[in-house]
């Protein structure tokens, strides 16, 4: 039976790079996944002044070696929005900060209002000029903020707030905060350095201001949406695998769900085991804020669902338009039907291998699943998108028995991924 490790959790990884800012000692970070997104946050904060250096295993060591920069422009923070997740701790430590507005992407339009609705009841002058957020404070001060917005609590908008507020003077009351574990995380991180934050965990955190936060050692939660993606490709391929190095507790509904489909789940300590050996029960899924179903997973458990017998209704309350997949995973046979919000999957009894090509992250993730589970030689094209959000997926994949290999792109046609044929299950005698 195949086994592989989960990595480290990209969005914990990146808002906490993103805090290291608020440090005036160096920080120390393990179990930072080798990431695209990794990256672009590391060249945003090169131009901050925060050199940032990879060393081996997941290692990565920050420190503030220029205090004075205090803008990130557009170029940057349009590849990569979670680059907004320096806003908090900029205008928290330096007073002052100029972040681009990060402009929608291929999952909907991608409102900021909340930071800076946060960031203004701090104190904060916060103001738009030219595409840019302009946010000052010579220092803030603690307020009682209400975070959640028509579509429930913000992640980054509790990340950005919860930073600025750890150096504000007094106390703050963050209501409807994120509980998401990366945010947690973030907040464990923020504690590290010196911080006095209480209720991680519950959508109401209180944080007592301090004059300055130190440096610290520390490491990153296993990224959970990576953890469910190779579960569930090991599901729609009918096979059994381990991922290791896991946090089951943070995937009690993505892990329950997978049982009402149909496949087996054994976890023991940090190792989820999955087996499934038929064809997935049709299952509806919701994808909602934490704890629920998260809406990063919406897509891949929706490439899984176009092979159960009957109908799945899968809607995701977070992001609305979050279905770019459905198109091209209707190239590859499946059979689904989009209505607003919701998508409708008539299981299908094969998909069909065809070309298809990825829009965003988590998109591209079920094109590849999908792609394994349809009979013939897939090729799933613009798979740079894959790489923000995960390492080596494919030699992960592989690694568990999957036939996919990485094809080198060129200028016309970029690089892609082939999924062979269907009678690869993922399991590889140990
Ligand atoms: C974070 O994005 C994640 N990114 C996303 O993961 C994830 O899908 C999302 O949270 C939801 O869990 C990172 O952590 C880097 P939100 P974020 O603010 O913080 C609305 C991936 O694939 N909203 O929690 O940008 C918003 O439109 C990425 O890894 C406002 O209305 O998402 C959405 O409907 C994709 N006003 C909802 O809240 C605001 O000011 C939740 O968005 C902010 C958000």
């Amino acid at each position: 039976m195949g086994e592989v490790a989960a990595g480290g959790a990209k969005n914990a990884a990146l808002p906490i790079m993103a805090a290291s800012i608020l440090a005036r000692e160096p920080v120390c970070l393990d179990g930072v996944p080798e990431l695209v997104d990794v990256d672009t946050l590391a060249l945003v904060l090169g131009h901050l002044g925060v050199e940032t250096k990879r060393q081996p295993n997941g290692r990565l060591a920050l420190r503030t070696v220029d205090a004075r920069p205090t803008r990130a422009d557009y170029e940057l923070v349009r590849r990569m929005r979670a680059s907004f997740c320096v806003l908090g701790p900029l205008v928290a430590r330096r007073g002052r900060a100029a972040v681009a507005l990060p402009g929608g992407c291929d999952i909907g339009d991608r409102p900021v209002d909340l930071h800076l609705r946060g960031l203004a009841a701090l104190g904060a002058d916060v103001r738009i000029e030219h595409g840019y957020v302009i946010a000052e404070a010579r220092r803030m001060v603690g307020a009682t903020i209400s975070m959640s917005g028509p579509r429930g609590p913000t992640v980054t908008g509790t990340a950005n707030v919860l930073c600025a507020a750890t150096l504000a003077r007094g106390r703050t009351i963050i209501m409807g905060a994120a509980l998401e574990p990366e945010v947690v995380d973030l907040g464990r991180f923020l504690i590290a350095l010196g911080a006095r934050i209480e209720g991680l965990g519950t959508s109401t955190l209180e944080i007592e201001g301090v004059e300055a936060l130190g440096g610290a050692s520390y490491r990153i939660i296993p990224d959970r949406i990576e953890t469910a993606t190779l579960l569930l490709a090991t599901a729609i391929t009918q096979g059994r695998a381990s991922v290791t190095g896991a946090a089951p507790e943070h995937l009690q509904a993505v892990l329950s769900k997978i049982d009402e489909a149909g496949a087996e789940i054994d976890v023991e300590l940090d190792r989820i085991t999955l087996a499934c050996r038929r064809r997935p029960r049709p299952t509806d899924v919701t994808a909602t804020a934490y704890p629920g179903v998260p809406t990063d997973l919406q897509s891949q458990w929706m490439a899984w669902m176009t092979l159960a017998p009957g109908r799945s209704v899968i809607r995701d309350q977070v992001f609305g338009d979050r279905f770019r997949h459905v198109a091209e995973l209707n190239r590859l046979a499946a059979r689904i039907e989009r209505r607003g919000e919701t998508a409708v999957v008539t299981g299908v009894d094969r998909l069909t291998a065809a070309e298809v090509t990825a829009s965003d992250l988590r998109a591209s993730a079920a094109l590849v699943l999908a792609a394994m589970a349809a009979e013939g030689r897939s090729v799933v094209r613009r798979i740079h998108h894959l790489d923000r959000g995960y390492h080596r997926l494919d030699f992960k994949l592989a690694q568990l028995g999957a036939a996919i290999e990485r094809l080198p792109g060129d200028a016309a046609r970029p690089d892609k991924i082939v999924a062979n044929e269907r009678t690869t299950r993922m399991e590889k005698a140990s």
